[in-house]
């Protein structure tokens, strides 16, 4: 398998490129609009064919490369969850869907509460988790539709039931880790590992007291069009 994993240094986004060698068919999840000549360029130089460009959901901080990238790549399917209120997508996908890149599965996980069409990707021993699972965090439940009890029960629940090796790709790190193992956050994750009880989370993200995300009023209205921003209506 090909893997890269790339770094947006404003919104700290990772955008994951996977591929499978013999066929040569790629996704990219979570890709970020300012960087899609980079992503581009990185395809056509290992002569790959962009098949899918999934989202794990609709990004508050971020605008998709999807738009962008498919005007080069007019073939790529793009994916966003049936509960994310994009229908621009070209799959609206549900929990259990498959993606398959030559011999490479991807499998959807549903994992809602950072938003309520957070979605999460499993490719062998790797999971690709948005941000319903960070690097020791998880990503907010404040807006979108985010709901910490959802969150807990798609994290304890679902993603914590994968086995301990399984290495977590997370949507963002802001201090330059890249990946964890699901043992891992199990055991140190401050709001979700040790064995906290739900009780206990939704006390830590009910105060929590951030602020908006900087891009949010231009990076949902954008990201619910599929990053087409000359559908996206002026404020
Ligand atoms: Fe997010």
């Amino acid at each position: 398998m090909i893997f890269r994993q790339m770094f947006d240094a404003e919104s700290s986004t990772y955008t994951y490129l996977l591929a499978d060698e013999k066929s040569g068919e790629a996704a990219l999840i979570d890709s970020v609009q300012e960087q899609a000549e980079r992503d581009a360029k990185v395809l056509k130089e290992l002569g790959l064919t962009l098949k899918y460009l999934l989202e794990t959901h609709v990004h508050a901080d971020h605008i998709t490369g999807v738009t962008r990238l498919k005007t080069q790549f007019a073939e790529a399917k793009s994916v966003v969850s049936a509960q994310g209120g994009a229908p621009c997508a070209d799959h609206l996908a549900q929990d259990g869907d498959l993606f398959q890149l030559g011999e490479l599965e991807i499998r959807v996980l549903a994992t809602p509460g950072h938003t309520n069409g957070c979605i999460s990707y499993q490719v062998g021993d790797r999971v690709f988790t948005g941000d319903a699972l960070l690097i020791r965090g998880c990503g907010r439940t404040d807006f979108q539709e985010g709901s910490a009890s959802q969150l807990y029960d798609s994290v304890t629940q679902k993603l914590f039931t994968l086995p301990d090796q399984t290495q977590v790709y997370p949507g963002h790190n802001y201090i330059g880790l890249t990946s964890s193992t699901i043992g891992e956050e199990k055991q140190h994750n401050p709001r979700l590992g040790g064995g906290k009880s739900k009780a206990e989370f939704v006390d830590i993200m009910d105060n929590l007291k951030l602020a908006q995300p900087a891009k949010i009023m231009e990076a949902v209205p954008a990201n619910l069009k599929c990053g087409n921003l000359s559908e996206v209506s002026p404020a």
